[in-house]
Order: structure tokens, then C-alpha cells, then sequence
């Protein structure tokens, strides 16, 4: 298979490509498939002509994972524009290039495509409802996609994502544990962190699974994100606890912490429809923080 990613310099897109690039990966899945990385230098989604461009230049794909978004959640309340042509206008034209291509398209989505008020862990039925810019863009490229693509696509909603990869909460949390003694972070957002490998991981798995292969299954929403059930301030607790920083951590409330995009309150999603279908394991978030913050060390 000629499989593209998107958004090569991103978290997710850097992750997949260390994941089919190193260890067994590359026997594991450069066996019979040819991996393409792109960046926003070669596919560049903020203009209708580029993708349009570039497609016109490129080999025909077998699978497409768009890994690329606009993801600066604050700054999309400014850029709403901006943000929607990413999430939004591109994933639409990316689906409608799938199918002409007769291609699967592996789509990712987010947590905050909901209010954060269910009150129990979100399934892939439950009702939208975004309350910030990215959320509305973000569930708006879904719509588009399913509309485009009733078959061959799937939609991975993810929260939280963090790696060893560029800025995320946790590496903010340990470049202020080190220059701070002590940090609040907002203890009244309750949802669950995805280590960005474990998600590569899970995603490389679906387009090997022979489920996933079938011509023509109906395009299905999964959710994705490792098992646990935590607040940014138990997050930021352990992340310090793991990579033994002294820095003590104050709980405050999202009130005391304004920000121009408003936050769901409780985002936890619903693991069983995608480890069901697909096998796909769900890992403990303290394991795989455990993992991350190894890794980073190793790196330094
Ligand atoms: N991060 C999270 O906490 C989180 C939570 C829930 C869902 N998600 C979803 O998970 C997916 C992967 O997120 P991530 O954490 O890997 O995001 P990320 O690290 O912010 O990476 C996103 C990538 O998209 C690229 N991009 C942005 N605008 C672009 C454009 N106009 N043309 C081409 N590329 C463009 C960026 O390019 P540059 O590097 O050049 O800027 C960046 O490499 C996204 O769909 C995101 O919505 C993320």
C-alpha cells in the first residue's frame, strides 16, 4: 500500500514515522507498504489550490492519515478562518480526493468535539456539542468527511495528546518544574492523556487489520486515548512524581485560570467500540507517561 501522512512535523506525524522507521517497526510495516511524510511545505492545507496541486503530482494513495490540524486551541478563537480551513474545508476536499483516488482515509479528531457535561465516559453515538472554535471546526471536518465518504474512512477522536515530540503538557510542565517551585494547574477538567506513540501504534495496527481492508465498510467514529480517568493537576502530580522534580503543584479551578477558548469540563471517552473491533490495547496513562518520560531522558 502507498500510504500518506500528513502533518509530518506534528506529534502524530512524527510518532508514525518513528514508529514504521525504527526497531521492528520496519519489518513490521515497510514490509509491503510505502510510507509518504509530508509537512505543510509539500501539503500545505490552508490552500485549496496546494492540495489540489500536489495531488495532481503525486502516485495515486492506498491509505491517506491526515495527522496535520490546526490545533493552537486559543488562538483559533482569533484565527477562526484559519482553523476551519484546516480542520474543516481541507478534510473535505481530502475526503472527496480519497475517493476519487479509491483511497481510505484515516482521519483525527478530538475530545472537545464535545461540552464536557455527560457526566459519564463519552461514546462515538453520544451528542456533540463543541464550545470553543477548534472543537466546532474540528466536529464541522467530521461532518464533511462522513457526508463525503459514508464508507472507507474512520474518525480517531483523541484527547490530551503528549510525546517526546515538541511542546505538549508535559514537556511545559517539566521545563516550569525545573525554573518553579511551585505551579497551579486547574484541577476541575477531568479527562485522559494520550501518549502519542501508543495512538501511532494503534493506528498502524487498524490499516493492517483485515476489517479495515474491506472495501466499502461503512465510515465509523472511534475513540482513542490511554485508560485513566484524571485532571490536569493529577497529571502535572505525576509527571513531577516520575521524573523526580521538586516543584509542589496547587490545584486551582478553570475560574482561576482564564483562557480565550472556553475548556470542556469532562471529556473521558468511551475505549470499547475501538479495542473491540480492532484488538487495539489500551494502555494505563501512568505506564505510558512512564514511557514518555523515559524516552525524553534518554534523549537529553
Ligand atoms: N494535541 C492534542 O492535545 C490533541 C488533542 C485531541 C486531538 N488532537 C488531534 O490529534 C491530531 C494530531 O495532533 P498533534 O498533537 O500531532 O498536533 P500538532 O503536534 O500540533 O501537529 C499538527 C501538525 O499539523 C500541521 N499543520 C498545521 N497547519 C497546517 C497547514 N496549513 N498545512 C499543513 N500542515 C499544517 C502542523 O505543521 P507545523 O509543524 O508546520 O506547524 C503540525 O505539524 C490532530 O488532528 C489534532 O486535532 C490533538
Amino acid at each position: 500500500m502507498r500510504i500518506l501522512v500528513t502533518g509530518k512535523n506534528g506529534q502524530l506525524g512524527k510518532s508514525i514515522n518513528k514508529v514504521v522507521n525504527t526497531g521492528n517497526g520496519k519489518n513490521n510495516y515497510q514490509q509491503d507498504n510505502e510510507f509518504i511524510f509530508v509537512g505543510r511545505e509539500e501539503l500545505d492545507l490552508s490552500s485549496e489550490s496546494n492540495i489540489s496541486h500536489y495531488f495532481d503530482r503525486s502516485n495515486k494513495f492506498d491509505v491517506i492519515i491526515n495527522c496535520a490540524a490546526y490545533t493552537a486551541v486559543d488562538k483559533a478563537e482569533e484565527e477562526c478562518e484559519l482553523a476551519n480551513q484546516v480542520n474543516h474545508l481541507a478534510v473535505k476536499q481530502l475526503a472527496n480526493i480519497a475517493n476519487e483516488q479509491k483511497a481510505k482515509l484515516v482521519h483525527v479528531s478530538t475530545d472537545y468535539v464535545f461540552d464536557g457535561t455527560g457526566g459519564k465516559p463519552y461514546k462515538e453515538t453520544d451528542k456533540t456539542n463543541p464550545i470553543n472554535i477548534y472543537g466546532e471546526t474540528k466536529l464541522a471536518g467530521e461532518q464533511s468527511l462522513k457526508e463525503i465518504m459514508p464508507t472507507n474512512a474512520i474518525i480517531i477522536r483523541t484527547s490530551w495528546v503528549y510525546s517526546e515530540f515538541g511542546n505538549n503538557f508535559v514537556s511545559t510542565m517539566l521545563r516550569l518544574g525545573k525554573e518553579r517551585d511551585e505551579l497551579n494547574v486547574v484541577s476541575d477538567q477531568i479527562g485522559s492523556p494520550t501518549y502519542v506513540t501508543d495512538l501511532a501504534g494503534a493506528i498502524l495496527e487498524i490499516i493492517k487489520n483485515k476489517e479495515f481492508k474491506e472495501i466499502s465498510q461503512a465510515t465509523q467514529i472511534y475513540h482513542y486515548s490511554n485508560k485513566g480517568e484524571i485532571s490536569w493537576y493529577d497529571f502535572a502530580k505525576e509527571i513531577f512524581k516520575i521524573a523526580k522534580v521538586d516543584c509542589k503543584v496547587n490545584p486551582i479551578t478553570t475560574q482561576q485560570y482564564p483562557t480565550p477558548a472556553k475548556r470542556p469540563k469532562n471529556t473521558l471517552m468511551n475505549k470499547a467500540k475501538i479495542a473491540k473491533t480492532f484488538s487495539v490495547g489500551i494502555s494505563d496513562w501512568k505506564e505510558s507517561l512512564d514511557t514518555c518520560i523515559t524516552t525524553l531522558k534518554a534523549q537529553q
